[in-house]
């Protein structure tokens, strides 16, 4: 039998994917307080154990995983273990690498396109899924996603990552109507430049960089209140309705005329 949260809105168990990386660690710590199990995913040992470390010593339980999410049998696995055990609350996937072609590639390299499409697609919506059966059953839960801003953007030195983000927003928005009647929140976050170790790796301007204090401040915000979608920057919402009024030659134009690069290729 599930644990079931004696209060609805108190999230007595939050899963984290990503908490290895620079939004989650900084949500980890911000949700690190006594009364509360923090189940930590993340790929790298060292970094998973300095969280959960820090976590602990702010008073939270701390359940830490060691887990490759381009595996998505295991993930899924996983995500069921950790539900029989602590029961799911609060469930944020975050996890998520980016590749950039270099203009030297014809294509993108298919092996790299097909981890990409399961880290950052296949497995966060299969983990959604999962756990809002968990949290149907139990009559309360919260779902968070992290897209991009690239998902509004058709990339093309970044199709993989561009449209993986653009799936993400598609699979919110319907998730969102199936299970918001059974109370069951998912937030989508769609961010712009934010200063980790993700876009530290990009050649060229960061515009409208936020910290990731700053975006797990607005993250958990938006989680508090059950916000459906989260743009920020505010910037990037004002451009989302500037675009819609350019001509669809225009934005080509705009879209193959962009020069990124990126300092090395992405973690494996
Ligand atoms: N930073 C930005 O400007 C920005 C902008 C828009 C959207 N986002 C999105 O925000 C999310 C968090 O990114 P971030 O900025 O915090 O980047 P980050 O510092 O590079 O962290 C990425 C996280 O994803 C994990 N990860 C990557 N591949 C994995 C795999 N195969 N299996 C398991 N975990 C894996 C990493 O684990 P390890 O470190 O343990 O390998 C790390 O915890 C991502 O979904 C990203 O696409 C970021």
């Amino acid at each position: 039998m599930n644990k079931v949260s004696k209060h609805r809105h108190e999230l007595r168990s939050v899963l984290i994917t990503g908490a290895t990386g620079g939004i989650g660690m900084e949500l980890a710590k911000r949700y690190a307080k006594p009364g509360r199990m923090l189940i930590l995913w993340g790929r790298n040992k060292e970094r998973l154990d300095t969280i959960a470390s820090l976590c602990c010593s702010r008073g939270a339980e701390v359940s830490p995983r060691q887990i490759d999410l381009s595996d998505g049998e295991a993930a899924l696995a996983a995500l069921r273990e950790d539900e029989a055990r602590h029961g799911l609350d609060l469930v944020i996937l975050g996890a998520g690498l980016s590749d950039i072609k270099s203009p030297d590639q014809q294509t993108e390299d298919p092996a790299g396109v097909l981890k990409l499409a399961l880290v950052n697609y296949a497995t966060p919506v299969t983990l959604a899924t999962a756990a809002a059966q968990s949290m149907i059953r139990q009559g309360y839960g919260k779902i968070v996603l992290i897209g991009s801003v690239a998902g509004f953007y058709e990339l093309p030195f970044a199709a993989s990552y561009s449209s993986s983000k653009a799936g993400l927003a598609c699979f919110a928005q319907a998730a969102n109507l199936a299970w918001r009647p059974k109370n069951v929140q998912l937030t989508l976050v769609i961010p712009g430049f934010v200063d980790t170790p993700m876009s530290q790796r990009l050649e060229g301007p960061r515009p409208f960089l936020v910290s990731a204090g700053s975006a797990a401040r607005k993250i958990m915000q938006a989680i508090r209140v059950g916000q459906a979608e989260l743009i920020f920057p505010w910037q990037f919402r004002v451009l989302r309705v500037a675009e819609r009024l350019l001509p669809a030659f225009l934005r080509r134009h705009i879209l193959q005329s962009l020069d990124v690069g990126q300092k090395e290729h992405a973690r494996s």
